[in-house]
């Protein structure tokens, strides 16, 4: 049976949203970037929900988020990465979707996050490293694993369908969910 969502999944920086968007225009699929719903249904940008609420109400709304696109159909969705390392956020996105690990180096990491605030848990250098090696085995669950060390948003999306074959089924209409 083919799925009806794809998520992508992978550490900060692997091109998650990038990739994402090109697969839903390539595929004629909506996107969803997760992080970008929960800024939406929070009014607050992902620095401000962590330092006002924390990690731990972060890990809340993500699933709650999640948990809202559970019903929709040709969705590619990109999720935050930290969502496929919680169970049930995992056990959420994983319905009726392929999922698809988007790896890299954590120096190609690094790279693209660059020096920007956006992202709370990469303003500590120091503990990257070891959030890094913790997550692989989290990833490591998803169906399909893709590299994307070196590649650009458009080549990653062709690799990734092409990847998943008959997994997807391909071509409906485009209508954004969210995060264009
Ligand atoms: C996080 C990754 C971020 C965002 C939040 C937490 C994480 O998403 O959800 O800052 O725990 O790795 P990206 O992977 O899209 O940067």
């Amino acid at each position: 049976m083919s799925a009806r969502r794809i998520v992508l999944v992978g550490f900060m920086g692997a091109g998650k949203s990038t990739t994402g968007r090109a697969m839903a225009r390539r595929l004629g699929w909506n996107f969803c970037d997760l992080d970008r719903l929960i800024v939406e249904r929070s009014k607050m940008s992902i620095p401000q929900f962590f330092q006002v609420r924390g990690e731990a109400a972060f890990r809340e709304e993500e699933h709650s988020a999640a948990a809202s696109l559970a019903d929709e159909s040709r969705l590619v969705i990109a999720a935050g990465g930290g969502a496929f390392a919680q169970e049930q956020t995992r056990e959420v996105l994983q319905q009726a979707s392929v999922s698809v690990w988007l790896r890299c180096r954590l120096e190609t990491s690094l790279a693209r996050i660059g020096r920007g605030r956006s992202r709370p848990l990469a303003a500590d250098r120091e503990k990257i490293g070891a959030l890094f090696e913790a997550r692989q085995a989290s990833y490591a669950l998803a169906d399909v694993t893709l590299d994307s060390d070196g590649l650009g948003p458009d080549e990653m999306a062709r690799r990734v369908i092409e990847a998943l074959g008959e997994r997807v089924d391909a071509g409906g209409e485009r209508r954004d969910r969210c995060g264009t």
